[in-house]
């Protein structure tokens, strides 16, 4: 006997997505543009520009994704909070993609698996913010939005949302990822070449890092002369770019069906990611992200329930797809054990085949008493080793990091071997936005992250 369906209220029905079907929906997070036409003409000009990637590294990124979920892989993401247009040149693109390269090879030999990187990076250019205006000189102006949308230029003119900075967005992400693409084709991360790899100074991870060197390039001279070929560390098309999702007429331009016109993806990078303060269910960023095929990560911050968790893989992974979900607890040092177990649970009886990764930056804020924005080093360190204790005990895995650093050596965050106290943040506190670990302390990150993947220490 035929069953007879269910009747479902309106807002329930699982109703037709198109790139636009969240502007039925209630956007959290969304500048207000004041010149419609302006707001209409930027996007029609970006509807018109080259996409930055191609649907073929988009479903790469996936595989490489579920491969870290099963735990033949590890992903490391990680760049600046908010990217601002200054940045982008040469030194600043490559100190970040170097970075990146030295934690992987730091990582994949005391891991003993392979990292693939995803940069917070050429696109990561707008900001959630928890309060509308900020007050400067006893005056409300409207909060920093990221250069996206507003200028950090602390007045009401610089302040107001314009338009066509999603094209300077676009113009920014495009040179930024050409030189990106550039240094990878051109060898930049080919270990044949000690001397792009190698870093100033002489502390203890320093040395210990140039040990590794030396016996990861021993090792590749010596699969060169058995293969009779030059082998290369990073083959082209391996570095991903990601950013958050979060001005939507933005992501929405940059939105293309594919070849056959069965699924769409967002060509502004290979991987989106949602905040905490803009997944809610209902609404227009969940709308938004369901129908691309783009991998999703999903921030779940301390206020997050199991069975909301449940509900965001119905609706992001109705196919149980593995590549599709990375998970990004980022729970707090203090909250980690109390938070993380029941969420692990949930998702094993849910079957939906995530890749946990865990950022222990945004649940670890401090603020100085001058008032800066600060994290510590130990507590960073500390949620990230409660996490991997915790998916071990629990049978999971933890195939994945995001960070917030920079390859330069700024004075943002405390502690590390260089042991930066309050008093030191002033030197070099050049962040749009949060603080980030420096490169010293990017090492010596990963140095620890190697040590807790592996069964043996790496010095
Ligand atoms: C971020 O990643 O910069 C961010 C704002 O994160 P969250 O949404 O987790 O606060
Ligand atoms: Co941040």
């Amino acid at each position: 006997m035929q069953s007879i369906a269910p009747v479902l209220e309106a807002n329930s029905k699982p109703s037709i997505w198109t790139p636009g079907s969240w502007r039925h929906k209630t956007a959290a997070q969304q500048p207000r543009y004041r010149d419609e036409d302006l707001l209409e003409a930027s996007l029609c000009q970006l509807r018109r520009l080259p996409p930055l990637v191609v649907p073929e590294e988009v479903e790469d990124l996936r595989r490489h994704i579920a491969e870290a979920g099963s735990g033949k892989r590890f992903m490391l993401q990680g760049g600046d909070c908010a990217e601002q247009f200054s940045d982008c040149t040469p030194d600043a693109i490559s100190d970040k993609l170097r970075i990146l390269l030295q934690m992987s090879v730091v990582i994949t030999h005391g891991g003993r698996r392979s990292v693939f990187q995803v940069g917070r990076i050429a696109g990561q250019y707008a900001k959630p913010r928890s309060k509308d205006t900020e007050m400067m000189d006893g005056v409300a102006i409207p909060s920093y939005r990221g250069d996206l949308i507003n200028s950090a230029e602390a007045t009401e003119a610089a302040r107001r949302p314009d338009p066509r900075r999603m094209v300077e967005a676009y113009f920014h992400a495009s040179s930024t990822l050409n030189h990106l693409r550039a240094l990878v084709v051109g060898g930049f991360a080919d270990l044949h070449h000690p001397e792009r790899w190698d870093l100033p100074g002489s502390t203890r991870d320093i040395e210990a890092y140039r040990r590794i060197l030396k016996q990861v390039r021993e090792s590749i001279d010596f699969i060169d002369a058995i293969a009779g070929t030059k082998s290369t560390y990073l083959r082209t098309g391996e570095f991903f770019t990601s950013h958050e999702a979060l001005l939507l007429p933005y992501e929405e331009a940059l939105t293309s069906k594919d070849r056959d016109g069965a699924v769409h993806y967002n060509l502004g990078a290979h991987m989106l990611w949602v905040g905490d303060r803009t997944r809610a269910l209902e609404g227009a960023h969940i709308e938004y992200l369901r129908g691309i095929r783009n991998p999703i990560g999903v921030k779940l911050g301390p206020g997050v329930s199991s069975e909301e968790v449940r509900e965001l893989l119905a609706v992001l992974d109705p196919g149980k797809e593995a590549g599709r979900l990375v998970l990004i607890p980022r729970l707090g040092a203090d909250h980690v054990r109390d938070s993380l177990p029941k969420l692990i649970q949930a998702v094993q009886t849910s079957g939906h085949p995530v890749l946990w990764s865990c950022d222990p930056m945004h649940g670890n804020g401090l603020v100085t008493a001058r008032g800066l924005k600060t994290r510590d080093f130990d507590q960073i360190l500390s949620e990230l080793r409660h996490s991997m204790e915790i998916h071990r005990a629990l049978g999971s895995n933890l195939g994945a990091v995001h960070f917030e650093l920079t390859g330069q050596e700024v004075t943002e965050c405390l502690g590390g071997s260089q042991r930066l106290s309050e008093l030191d943040l002033h030197r070099a506190y050049e962040t749009g936005c949060d603080p980030r670990l420096n490169q010293t302390q990017s090492l010596e990150m990963a140095f620890l992250i190697a040590e807790m993947m592996g069964d043996r220490t790496t010095q």
